[in-house]
């Protein structure tokens, strides 16, 4: 199965609106993708996205979306925001949550999604609960990926991006068809300016300080799905599908 979705309304915020078919899955995945900088949470969640048919909600995507447009086109929060960003800090949680309060509507679609990136601290994990406990919905499984630090380290510097549809690959491990062009638009593909040697660093202790606190929160709830990212892409995928089966 491989169900592609109209991301524009969640990259652009409004007024765009999805124009995606409507999914109707006996049972919609929502589920959260939690690790480090680097561990593969975007390359699964295009997976699980196109098993599941579910959006793959990436709030780093829409940072990099809005840091393509014109200056002027910025909002000053915006225009922070991506200068947060590029040093490797976190944006702050009142900038984040008011761009994830513009795109509720892709956090209330019957087709369930795939969130990467969001929550990253406390206050956006109870920010997303308070909303989805609006809906009268809740999340499946909140899956944390794991790796040891030299390995995120070489998974970063050799990342490359495609700047249009956000294809993410390898030079080594995931390598385009043809060396620089993304397979799906052929656009020339890019380093990321936060996968500098010094943005990373900030990166990495920002996860520590603000995120990895929310394994804590997610566990004691019961909701924590540890899964081991080592090995090919599509191993680790296959391992999150039965990490998934096994859990529920
Ligand atoms: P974001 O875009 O979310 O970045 P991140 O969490 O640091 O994660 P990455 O995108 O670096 O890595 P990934 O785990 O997705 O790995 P990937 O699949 O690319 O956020 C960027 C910034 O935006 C933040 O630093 C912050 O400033 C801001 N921000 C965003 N959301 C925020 C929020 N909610 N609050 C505050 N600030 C926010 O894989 C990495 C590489 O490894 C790729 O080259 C890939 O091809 C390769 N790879 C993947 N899997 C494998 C494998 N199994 N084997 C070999 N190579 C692999």
């Amino acid at each position: 199965m491989n169900l592609q979705r109209d991301r524009s309304a969640w990259l652009h915020g409004p007024p765009l609106v999805c124009q995606s078919q409507p999914v109707h899955p006996t049972h919609c995945r929502r589920l959260v993708l939690l690790g480090p900088p680097g561990v593969g949470k975007g390359t699964q969640a295009a997976f699980l996205s196109a098993t599941y048919g579910a959006c793959h909600l990436s709030t780093g995507d829409i940072f990099r979306t809005a840091r393509q447009c014109h200056s002027n086109e910025q909002s000053p929060a915006l225009h922070e925001a991506i200068a947060h960003m590029n040093e490797g800090r976190l944006v702050t949680d009142e900038t984040v949550l008011e761009i994830i309060r513009e795109r509720t509507t892709c956090l209330s679609c019957r087709g369930g999604f795939i969130l990467d990136g969001f929550p990253r601290t406390a206050l956006q994990a109870e920010a997303l609960e308070a909303h989805l406990g609006y809906e009268g919905v809740s999340l499946d499984a909140v899956i944390n990926y794991e790796l040891p630090v030299d390995e995120l380290i070489v998974r970063i510097s050799g990342r490359r991006l495609c700047p249009d549809c956000k294809a993410v690959y390898h030079v080594t491990s995931r390598p385009p068809r043809e060396e620089g062009r993304c397979n799906t638009c052929a656009a020339a593909l890019i380093v990321r300016e936060d996968d500098q040697p010094d943005a990373v660093a900030v990166r990495q202790r920002a996860y520590q300080e603000s995120s990895a606190p929310l394994l804590d929160l997610y566990a004691a709830r019961g909701m924590l799905v540890p899964v081991a990212a080592h090995g090919l892409p599509e191993d680790v995928f296959a391992r999150t599908i039965t990490a998934l089966a096994v859990w529920h």
